[in-house]
């Protein structure tokens, strides 16, 4: 192939070992989102498991990850399979039991795995003791919750105000009972709590005690932004002409509901709660899916004591239509926009509510957004998948249990719901790709199984496993720790990040945003040396490690992504 000279060997083995300048074990690293339901399947009942995990770990130490977050596995009805959750401090029995908890966090210690928990404080269950206590105005339990009186418009009752839940229809549900509405921000079975109880807010600062205490080392704050709403209950202004139906979240501005100052404190309360745990410092991670366009919401999380406020800029900000300035100009964003102080950026691939990165961006492009999370300073974030380019499965209609496809109707479910994205993880090509011995499993899994599972990536020197590796690799070596970082566009259509250390070490990414061949000059427009070697290569591209390339005549094939470096491994025979 023009460009590529010489073919000098295959890196045998990947980087491993932390920089010693490293303060948080989080600084430059991946993290990897478990979806407990799909992960493993360890009694048979085609439901993921806590002792399923446990049986995994070591496929998560071999990729070298440095933590897992697991999505919520306490007690629940499952409306929002865990996110509607009926006791805070206990497992669901789905899920297994505190001891099967603790086997797991043994184990996770043992293989120097961190371990992250889903803390869900915007809301519980409508079955939680709690809220069956607010309803009989049980103190101090009446007002753990956001209870208004209705309006009576006309003589008819009305909900207090048009709040719209974010998934679909009015926030509020009338509750015969009490006979006040109460608050939901998600499914009316899961009412929002009430922060300005500080009862409640003792309560959850307990809920954290409960799991530090049993050996978690931080959590993921699961719908932080929505944690207080204005006291005075406005309306919210409507957006004009959205297109989109009325009862539908996105047609108001939320300038009520989200990001109110209250909330960025009760992040900070948190955050002081945990600095008095013992044992090293607690990582908070906040969802926030205001992304790049309320930048300055997003980035004051850090300043509240969020470790990282998610950057979902790959998922809702970029996809498969984005040219090489997109990316640029995102990238460029989130870097200069952190505030002052010792913050790292952070790069979230996937996770369980959007479409796979190989839908939002193509199979093709599967490993892209995995290297740009590697090569970019901070810490990468990806999700159970990922590193085997899994994709989505379709589901039928009657196959779909996610609560925002079910509400969406048997034609628009296609567009709104999760759970294709959630499907049984492929390990192999047994019954239900290994993930359980039942053939009958929770969600259908991927028919592609039989040939896209880790056993056969494994199996092979070349695949999304292998690449997945070599790029967490790459980010927990010293070797990229105080470089520079340029986001560089060459030409139109090629995007090109340099992350420069030194003259004689610095590792350079490429991707072709066409999917047709092109021939570039990477050294004059990006100044690097002219013979370089691959240290990586996506699948598509796949171009052996150790190829050296003449970067003054760079052939990139279509849709091609690389990790170049002049780096001289020790390990390059
Ligand atoms: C965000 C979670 O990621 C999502 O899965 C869940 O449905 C909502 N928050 C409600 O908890």
């Amino acid at each position: 192939m023009l460009g590529y000279v010489t073919l000098i060997s295959l890196i045998a083995s990947g980087i491993v070992g932390h920089s010693a300048a490293t303060q948080e074990w989080w600084k430059d690293s991946f993290i990897y989102q478990i979806y407990p339901r799909s992960f493993k399947d360890s009694n048979g009942d085609g439901i993921g498991d806590l002792n399923g995990i446990t049986s995994k770990l070591d496929h998560l130490a071999q990729l070298n990850v440095s933590a897992f977050w697991i999505s919520p596995i306490f007690v629940s009805p499952m409306v929002d399979f865990g996110y509607d959750i009926a006791n805070f401090t206990n497992i669901d029995p789905i899920f297994g039991s505190l001891t099967d908890f603790e086997l797991l966090v043994k184990k996770a210690k043992s293989l120097n795995l961190k371990v992250i928990l889903d803390f869900v404080p915007n809301h519980s269950s409508d079955k939680h003791p709690w809220f069956e206590k607010s309803i009989k105005r049980i103190k101090p339990y009446d007002n753990y919750y956001v209870w208004k009186d209705g309006k009576i418009v006309n003589g008819v009752r009305q909900p207090p105000n048009n709040w719209i839940s974010v998934f679909r229809n009015s926030a509020w549900t009338w509750n015969e009972q009490r006979k006040q509405y109460y608050l939901h921000h998600f499914t009316s079975a899961q009412p929002d709590l009430n922060y300005r109880s500080a009862e409640l807010n003792e309560e959850m600062k307990n809920v954290l005690t409960f799991w530090t205490n049993r050996g978690v080392d931080g959590f993921r704050i699961d719908a932080i932004i929505l944690a207080f709403e204005d006291s005075r209950f406005p309306d919210e202004p409507v957006i004009p002409n959205t297109g989109l139906p009325s009862n539908d979240y996105n047609t108001l501005r939320h300038i009520y509901t989200q990001h109110q100052n209250e909330t960025y404190q009760l992040v900070q309360s948190w955050r002081k709660h945990l600095d008095t745990q013992p044992g090293s410092k607690k990582i908070l991670m906040t969802e926030s899916y205001s992304g790049l366009k309320e930048l300055t919401e997003s980035m004051k999380y850090y300043q509240y004591g969020s470790d990282v406020p998610f950057n979902f800029m790959l998922i809702t900000d970029l996809n498969n239509h984005s040219k090489a300035i997109d990316f640029k100009r995102s990238i460029d964003k989130w870097i200069n926009n952190i505030p002052k102080g010792d913050y790292q950026a952070n790069w979230v691939v996937d996770n369980h509510d959007n479409r796979r990165v190989t839908s939002r961006f193509g199979v093709k492009r599967a490993d892209q957004m995995t290297m740009i999370a590697a090569i970019l300073p901070g810490i990468g974030v990806i999700y159970n998948g990922n590193e085997i380019g899994m994709e989505d499965t379709w589901l039928s209609w009657n196959e779909t249990v996610d609560p925002v496809g079910c509400v969406a109707g048997p034609i628009d479910y296609q567009f709104t719901s999760r759970d294709p994205a959630r499907t049984p993880f492929q390990w192999d090509n047994s019954t239900s790709a290994g993930f359980s011995t039942s053939n009958k499993t929770w969600l259908r899994v991927n028919p592609n199984y039989r040939t896209l599972n880790l056993a056969a990536q494994k199996s092979v020197s070349f695949s999304h496993y292998t690449i997945t590796k070599k790029l967490i690799a790459l980010k927990t070596s010293n070797l990229m720790i105080n470089s520079t970082t340029e986001v560089i566009l060459v030409g139109e259509n090629v995007l090109g990040i340099v992350r420069r250390k030194s003259k004689n070490s610095l590792f350079v990414l490429l991707i072709n945003f066409l999917d047709t061949p092109i021939t570039i000059d990477a050294m004059s427009w990006m100044n690097i040396p002219e013979i370089m070697s691959v240290y990586v290569s996506s699948l598509e591209t796949k171009i052996p490690a150790g190829t050296k390339v003449n970067t003054s005549k760079l052939l990139l094939s279509g849709a091609a992504s690389i990790i170049i470096t002049n780096y001289s491994y020790n390990y390059l025979q």
